[in-house]
């Protein structure tokens, strides 16, 4: 087991001018899983790579425990690697694929069998152990896959998106077989996706990667909660966050008809840049449905800010509420959570109010977190 460390390590592809990977820094833990999201593009394999010696860095390093292995060769770093594609061998059996690096590596027979058996055992996959990988299920590969880093007991497992090829229910019940696995090992872990539901659900933490650059390095929990920017609050939680830029009034930001307090500082400090906005976010829970109508008051009248429903998600146990506020002149999709059964139908108009304490205050300008 060990850390991994990438100080400042850039990735630059010849003949382009903007690094893939700029200057990431991460410290992970003995053991932990570490997730690295982002939307297509924003350097998630690179930086895989780099750290499996598949890519060069041209700036900074990669340490594996006190190891520095900026330049060693892949063979040398004692980390073993899931593709996406798995990448078996089509003419071996499952117990050969499993134990071809160990071959290679010189290990000798019985051991070899022992640590296959054990891997298979551990991964349900026995009695397929004479089997080509043209006879199992995209699951079945999947965890030979597995198998295959698992038997060689390395100090990291590297795994990029290795669960995209198998369909929506398997992908759910295999997360969390290799979570559990991994917690099981404590074989420290990077582990890439660009799915943000799977990012939250297995990572110790997770890092989210955009156009090369770390945004945010967090827990999932405190990743939902805090979101450190624009980007990040759009990014984690589906549906995703409503961002809603609002003017800054005396007490809070206006809010439809009603002023929402939210955190001095933050406004303060938006105030001091010269900006009469800030960007708002509320999370699909966190809107309260206030009916000022239904007390007789008139659509003027009401607090909050007037949303006509365009369409009701009902998932049973919650509904996803998308609607079109309407702000000050200014139409704005909008998506609230309500529970329960007594739920809005579509072209009703309904007020809400976001919940004191539950908003999040971005600078419109920079898109930052404001203090809080
Ligand atoms: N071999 C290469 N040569 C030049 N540019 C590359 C090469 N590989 C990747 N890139 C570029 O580097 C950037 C990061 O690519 P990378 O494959 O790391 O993205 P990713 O986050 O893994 O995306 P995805 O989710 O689509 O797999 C992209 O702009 C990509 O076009
Ligand atoms: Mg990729």
């Amino acid at each position: 087991m060990a850390t991994v460390t990438f100080d400042k390590a850039t990735r630059i592809y010849p003949g382009s001018e903007r690094a893939a990977v700029d200057a990431l820094e991460l410290d992970i833990a003995d053991g932990e899983f570490l997730v690295l999201v982002g939307p297509s593009g924003c350097g998630k394999s690179t930086s895989l790579r780099m750290l499996a010696g598949l890519e060069d860095v041209n700036q900074g390093a990669i340490r594996i425990g006190e190891r520095d292995v900026t330049h060693l060769p892949p063979k040398d770093r004692d980390i073993a690697m899931v593709f996406q594609n798995y990448a078996l061998y089509p003419h071996m059996t499952v117990a050969d694929n499993m134990g071809f690096a160990l071959k290679i590596a010189g290990v000798n027979k019985a051991t070899i069998r022992q640590k296959v058996e054990d891997a298979a055992k551990i991964l349900d996959l026995t009695e397929y152990l004479g089997r080509k990988p043209k006879a199992l299920s995209g699951g079945q590969r999947q965890r030979v896959a597995m198998g295959r880093a698992i038997v060689r007991e390395p100090q990291v497992f590297l795994m990029d998106e290795p669960l995209s090829n198998l369909d929506a229910k398997l992908r759910a019940s295999t997360r969390t077989q290799i979570a559990t696995l991994q917690r099981r090992l404590g074989t420290t872990t990077v582990y890439v996706t660009h799915d943000q539901v799977e990012a939250m659900t297995m990572g110790d933490r997770v890092a989210v990667l955009k156009d090369g650059l770390l945004q945010q390095l967090d827990t999932p929990r405190n990743m939902y909660d805090r979101p450190a920017n624009l980007f990040v609050a759009g990014f984690i939680g589906s549906p995703a966050m409503n961002l809603v830029e609002v003017p800054i009034v005396d007490g809070g930001v206006k809010f439809g008809n009603s002023v929402v307090p939210v955190n001095r500082d933050a406004v303060a400090e938006a105030a001091a840049k010269g900006d009469r906005t800030v960007t708002v976010g509320v999370r699909p829970e966190h809107f309260d449905i206030v009916n000022g109508e239904a007390k007789g008051l008139s659509k003027d009248e009401a607090a909050g800010v007037p949303v006509t429903v365009n369409v009701v998600e009902e998932l049973g146990s919650e509904s996803n509420v998308y609607g079109t506020a309407h702000l000050d002149g200014d139409d704005k999709e909008l998506v609230v959570r309500v529970h329960g059964r007594k739920v809005p139908e579509k072209g009703e108009t309904v007020h809400v109010v976001p919940r004191a304490g539950e908003t999040h205050v971005f600078s419109t300008s920079t898109g930052e977190r404001l203090t809080d």
